[in-house]
């Protein structure tokens, strides 16, 4: 299903083009929240109705998502990323969603109680047909997404006849039941009531796919090479969701490209969306390619045995070897196999500064991951990496190399 990297136009994105920015998306998203938030979309702004006249164009006149406020604009935009971690539901509170679907696993709580987890995570999911903040909370996937409001919008017009046609709804209202369940429903399905919904809804009126562009079908599709870097749950441990394939996670990952495929073709999308597309995705995980440069001398590394960078003050920092994979995405790609020590500041502790580690300090506030236990160690001679972010998904303060003294 996949294209191949050769077949599409590899410098045609315009990585600067006004759309581009805001989709910096989740690597930059907390960065970029903190000084743009208001300036990414007017805050007062309503969803603009498309063509009146019709069910469907009085439903988009009346569509109207407001930005958020209170608790949610600040987990969105100030609070730091939240570690995914799994909250539970008694089986017994969930019977208004009807039967449990094959797909779903439960479990026996310590007091004998059936209940059903799920991952609090933009890549964990509730079992088909249960939104995701059913069980979990979106207060953790709301850290660990792009935090700017862009009031979804309608950006095409289908026939509203083609919801009449039993295939192609049946295959919309699938769609949109999968994607509910997703922790990216917390910021992209406003029926599921979270105080969030940006840049896309799934829950927009009528055809729900007239608020993405061509360009956001084939993201969507999956095709687009690198977007497994957002990382995932293994199907056994998130009710058979899973991500092959697929940018959204779902019980059957090829129905779900094949939708998003056929609502490019039906859009007429053409050569140039598969260039922003990938230009997207190369704003996103460009940087994971880049090979990392020599730390320079003095002021970055491993200097006079306290762990430097230039720049703020981090929540995370690891020493790999030097030919390891970058840290990547949480759940499943930030602790890349090669990593000798990786401390991760919690996200109510105090980020640490540069010049205020040695290599295995663990400050209050914060925690070792990598070892598990003991002290890391280094060899005499070996080459290192030393990766600093100032949190999860943003770019680095420092990837340089340095050989143990
Ligand atoms: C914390 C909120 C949040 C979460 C969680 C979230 N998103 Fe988004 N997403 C956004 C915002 C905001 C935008 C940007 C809209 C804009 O700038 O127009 C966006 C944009 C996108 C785009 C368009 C990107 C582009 O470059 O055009 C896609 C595709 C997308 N999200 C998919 C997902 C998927 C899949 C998930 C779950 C794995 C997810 N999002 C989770 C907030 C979120």
């Amino acid at each position: 299903m996949r294209r191949s990297a050769v077949q599409r136009p590899q410098h045609a994105a315009p990585l600067a083009a006004p759309l581009a920015a805001p989709l910096a998306a989740l690597a930059a998203a907390a960065l970029i929240a903190s000084c743009d938030s208001g300036a990414q979309g007017g805050a007062q702004g309503g969803a603009q109705g498309g063509a009146q006249g019709g069910a469907q164009g009085g439903a988009w006149a009346s569509y109207a998502p407001t930005a958020p406020t209170g608790d949610v604009l600040a987990l969105l935009t100030t609070a730091p990323f939240r570690y995914p971690d799994r909250a539970c539901r008694p089986l017994s509170e969930l019977s208004a969603f009807g039967p449990l679907p094959a797909s779903a696993q439960v479990e026996v709580s310590a007091e004998g109680v059936e209940q059903v987890c799920v991952w609090q995570s933009h890549v964990g999911n509730a079992p088909e047909g249960i939104p995701y903040n059913a069980i979990g909370s979106c207060d953790l996937p709301f850290t660990q997404g792009p935090s700017w409001f862009v009031p979804p919008a309608r950006v095409h017009e289908s026939d509203a006849a083609l919801l009449d046609d039993p295939a192609y709804r049946a295959e919309h209202d699938w769609t949109q039941a999968q994607i509910r369940s997703s922790g990216c429903a917390c910021c992209h399905a406003s029926s599921i009531g979270s105080g969030n919904v940006s840049g896309w809804d799934v829950d927009a009126p009528g055809v729900w796919t007239d608020n993405l562009s061509a360009a956001r079908l084939l993201l969507l599709s999956g095709v687009i090479e690198g977007d497994e870097l957002f990382s995932e749950y293994a199907p056994e441990e998130n009710h058979g969701f899973s991500r092959a394939g697929a940018m959204m996670a779902s019980t059957d990952p090829a129905r779900l490209t094949r939708f998003f495929l056929a609502e490019f073709e039906r859009r007429g999308g053409g050569m140039e969306d598969y260039a922003l597309a990938d230009g997207r995705i190369e704003a996103l995980f460009g940087r994971f390619e880049l090979a990392s440069e020599e730390c320079r001398a003095g002021v970055e590394g491993l200097v006079d045995g306290r762990l430097r960078w230039e720049g703020e003050a981090a929540r995370q920092v690891y020493v790999q070897e030097a030919e390891s994979a970058l840290p990547g995405f949480p759940p499943r790609l930030d602790r890349p196999a090669g990593t000798t020590w990786a401390l991760y500041v919690d996200a109510d502790g105090a980020p640490v500064s540069s010049g205020a580690l040695a290599l295995g300090d663990v400050p209050a506030g914060a925690r070792q991951v990598v070892p598990e236990e003991g002290a890391p160690r280094l060899e005499s001679g070996r080459r290192y990496r030393l990766f600093v972010t100032g949190d999860f998904m943003r770019p680095p303060y420092a990837s340089c190399l340095f050989t143990a003294p």
